[in-house]
């Protein structure tokens, strides 16, 4: 959580601070004033990267050498990241250089929710693993050492299979790739089960029509189901040589929630899907807030697109009860207003 922020020749920003609340801030300005610069800003500071590019020297102010974002966490450690165009990126936790983004990432707990963020079922299970993944990343240490190994023997195993080795060679990998795959199996499946509990709750306080239904989870482990890891890479490992890659594992898992036997992507409005995502993510930081004793950071960019009033109030009602900082941003025609929040005023790029 964030209780000062600092961002310097950022986008159109060139020299901003904010004091934001440890609850509601909105972000309030007319299209292309620099709202979500403010929240690109705090989504680079807290994981090292923009959801907007890849490139960070298009998030440099045009004409300028570097950018700089600068934050104290409550506590009031200091974190300060600068990204510049001769030199790439440095980040200091603490006055102290960091070497590793992950340790910043578990420093701020941040999720983005885009203004299109329907687009949960647009995406491939890629994105679905990496939602769960990010849950597991801050409430399950070990997740991360086995994802880690996992990926590294992954990678060994596929380059056996692309150079053709002898299918003992291959093999050398199965048994580690098997072990960590399975305690990975076991994390997310239990993490799945933690998520849509707290989930049906959000959801159906924001989304009152559903209120009563039923949900469940599906999860595909990413090999056949029934079998295990070990006899899925025994019965592919023909294929697998012809294609030069690692089909099965838990590299290719994907999972949904079904709501009332129904895949919510056949049946939900544009809207409901939004308000599918916000309540998944919204679910997210409640389970990592009640393990990490910390609230983390909810960015939400534009929470008008696709949502009337009522339902715009619903997430908002939902956010005041949830142990999350939360940045929105809004064009003035569509705030909701309510002491309770702190709006920041965005014009051309000052506040
Ligand atoms: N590297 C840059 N330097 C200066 N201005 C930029 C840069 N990149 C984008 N902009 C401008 O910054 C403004 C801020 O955009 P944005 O934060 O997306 O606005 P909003 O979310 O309020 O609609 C836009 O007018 C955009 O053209
Ligand atoms: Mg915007």
């Amino acid at each position: 959580m964030l209780s000062q922020l600092n961002i310097r020749t950022l986008r159109n920003v060139s020299d901003v601070t904010l004091f934001p609340s440890a609850g509601i801030n909105i972000i309030i300005g007319q299209n292309g004033s620099g709202k979500t610069s403010v929240l690109e800003a705090i989504h680079l500071l807290a994981l090292g990267k923009s959801f907007r590019t890849r490139t960070l020297k298009s998030v440099v102010q045009f004409g300028q050498p570097h950018l700089q974002v600068i934050a104290k966490t409550i506590g009031n450690m200091p974190v300060g990241l600068q990204f510049s165009i001769l030199d790439g990126l440095s980040i200091r936790l603490n006055n102290a250089p960091l070497k590793r983004l992950s340790e910043l990432a578990s420093q701020l707990p941040l999720q983005f929710i885009p203004a299109n963020s329907h687009h949960f079922f647009e995406q491939g299970p890629k994105y679905r693993r990496q939602l769960i993944d990010w849950g597991l990343f801050h409430v399950e240490p070990s997740f991360n050492f086995h994802w880690q190994a996992y990926k590294k023997i992954l990678q060994q195993r596929n380059s056996a299979l692309r150079q053709h080795r002898k299918r003992n060679e291959i093999q050398l990998w199965d048994a580690h790739l098997i072990s960590h795959g399975e305690v990975i199996t076991a994390l997310r499946r239990k993490q799945l089960d933690n998520l849509l509990i707290e989930f049906k709750q959000i959801f159906s306080n924001i989304c009152p029509i559903y209120k009563g239904a039923e949900y469940e989870v599906k999860y595909r482990e990413g090999w056949l189901k029934g079998e295990t890891l070990s006899a899925a890479l025994e019965k592919t490992i023909q294929r697998d040589e012809q294609l030069g890659y690692t089909r099965s594992g838990s590299h290719a898992a994907d999972w949904s929630f079904r709501i009332n036997n129904f895949n919510p992507a056949d049946v939900f409005s544009r809207g409901q899907q939004k308000l599918f995502s916000l309540a998944l993510c919204m679910a997210q930081a409640k389970i990592t807030a009640d393990v990490k004793h910390e609230k983390s950071i909810l960015l939400l960019d534009d929470l008008s697109s696709e949502l009337d009033k009522d339902h715009q109030q619903n997430v908002l009602q939902e956010l005041e009860l949830l142990p999350v900082q939360t940045f929105i941003t809004a064009t003035e025609l569509d705030v909701i207003p309510s002491k309770k929040y702190t709006v920041f005023h965005v014009e051309q790029g000052t506040v």
